[in-house]
């Protein structure tokens, strides 16, 4: 019967496979799009200061912790939590990660699509201003709104970057995976570096710089708080079984701790260097072409899409040096965008393969199309459908916002609250240490994880997600 047909479970080729396949779920839009506009609204260097300590004192040990379930639980979120505390409820935590992926999965893939609409426009000079433009942010806005308005584009992009996506996954873990994210990661880096060579030298860097990195704690509310938390979870793709998911393909061999702290410690760096790009390409804007700072600085989520092409279009070196940046800086962005969206719809393609035994490839292609349907609105709420822009019984936000706050400031928070419950309290730290003691007898931040994961991970998410249910319900 069907029984015969259990696919074998995939292992990763090494640990430094494995290290990359996380780093590269965790860098993503995140990290280029969301670290940048987030560290802009909400008053430059004192939002970095407070990022880093929840990256380090909240994200470290639950990117630990998740990683130890995978590996001990040797299934997807579900499974994994069923394996781990047979007959009780608590794999429901992991379908909650399954459904999180889902929802994420359906509008992460609408700004992606608009990478891959923006690199292709920026490989054929469409970012280089037309000559006899009057105004750049004219018609750069307008290309933003020919490009939302028209759910034609938006869907097919979206789709020609799901295809992408479900090709890999569906291909498995050593063959589609591993190979994506040995070719993708270093690409990543190389155009990372050069980028932010170019940013660097421009007029203007130090005032960015200046901006970025020396902190104001003036600018500190408990709003900037609240969003760095939400922004390093989302940042470390945790909360949703991510990392349980990966974590379940790496051999008993590796070192479990020292994997977390890499990982982390490479979505720190890399949001960091996005921020060294886009800041000194701002104020260099700013310096040179007297651009207004603080409506750049608001310009929220067009600030890459809108706003970052009309500054590429200045840079010095005439049209081939546009063409170059922008497509560089675009495909950029659609590498990191890609390595993430392959980790979410893993997770999904797991649950599907383990607990309900659907071969991966019908898993994979079965997800995706899943997430397609339920994208579309998404994607009709950037202006082509008024219905589906402002939504009657959501207070009047477009579908993209009610999906993203859902996720950012309830799904994930609930999702890293329940597994850290769960390993802190419920599987118990004795299992948990076990499991990391095996290959790692000299853990040597033991006492400080176990109590990072018992008390200081679940009060920090509660107080967090408290007050973001008071201001969601209460206004
Ligand atoms: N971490 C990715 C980013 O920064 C997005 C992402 C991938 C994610 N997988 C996730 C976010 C799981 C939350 C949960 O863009």
């Amino acid at each position: 019967m069907e029984q015969s047909k259990i696919p074998s479970r995939g292992q990763w080729g090494s640990r430094l496979v494995f290290i990359f396949a996380a780093a590269g779920s965790a860098v993503g839009l995140g990290n280029i799009w969301g670290f940048p506009m987030n560290v802009a609204q909400n008053g430059g260097g004192a939002f970095v200061l407070v990022y880093l300590f929840f990256m380090f004192v909240v994200g470290f040990p639950v990117m630990l912790a998740e990683m130890v379930l995978g590996r001990a639980g040797e299934k997807n979120p579900v499974g994994a939590l069923k394996n781990l505390k047979k007959g009780t409820p608590w794999y429901l935590v992991g379908g909650l990660g399954v459904f999180t992926g889902f929802v994420i999965l359906s509008f992460y893939i609408v700004i992606s699509g608009w990478t891959v609409f923006y690199f292709f426009q920026a490989a054929g000079g469409n970012l280089i201003l037309p000559e006899g433009t009057a105004e750049a942010g004219v018609y750069f806005e307008e290309m933003y709104e020919s490009m939302t308005a028209n759910a034609g584009y938006e869907v097919v992009f979206m789709g020609i970057f799901l295809i992408l996506t479900a090709v890999i996954v569906a291909a498995g873990v050593r063959t589609g995976i591993e190979r994506a994210i040995k070719i993708s990661m270093p690409l990543l880096l190389i155009i990372l570096l050069i980028l932010m060579f170019r940013a660097l030298t421009l007029e203007g860097a130090g005032e960015g710089l200046k901006f970025y990195l020396v902190p104001d704690f003036s600018q500190l509310t408990f709003g900037t708080l609240n969003m760095a938390l939400g922004q390093a979870f989302f940042s470390l793709s945790l909360g949703m079984g991510v990392m349980i998911t990966y974590g379940s393909y790496l051999s008993k061999k590796e070192n479990l701790p020292t994997s977390a702290g890499q990982v982390v410690s490479m979505d720190v760096v890399i949001a960091i260097l996005a921020g060294l790009i886009i800041f000194p390409v701002i104020f260099f804007t700013v310096v040179v072409h007297g651009g207004d700072l603080d409506s750049l600085l608001m310009s929220g989520m067009g600030l890459v899409f809108q706003v970052f092409p009309q500054i590429l279009g200045e840079l010095p070196g005439g049209d081939g040096a546009v063409i170059f940046f922008s497509s560089a800086f675009f495909l950029l962005l659609g590498i990191a965008a890609l390595t993430s969206a392959i980790s979410i719809l893993e997770v999904i393609t797991a649950h599907l393969v383990d607990d309900w035994k659907i071969g991966r490839r019908k898993a994979a292609w079965l997800s995706s199309g899943a997430v397609f349907v339920v994208a579309i609105p998404t994607a009709l709420g950037f202006g082509a459908s008024a219905f589906f822009t402002n939504l009657p019984f959501a207070g009047g936000m477009s579908v993209f916002e009610v999906k993203y706050l859902l996720t950012f400031q309830i799904l994930l928070p609930v999702g890293a609250l329940g597994l850290s419950l769960f390993v802190g309290w419920v599987w118990g730290i004795p299992n948990a240490l076990k499991e990391i003691q095996h290959e790692t007898p000299t853990f040597v931040l033991k006492r400080t994880w176990c109590f990072m994961i018992r008390y200081v991970a679940p009060i920090a998410i509660l107080i967090v997600l408290g007050s973001n249910l008071v201001s969601i319900f209460l206004g």
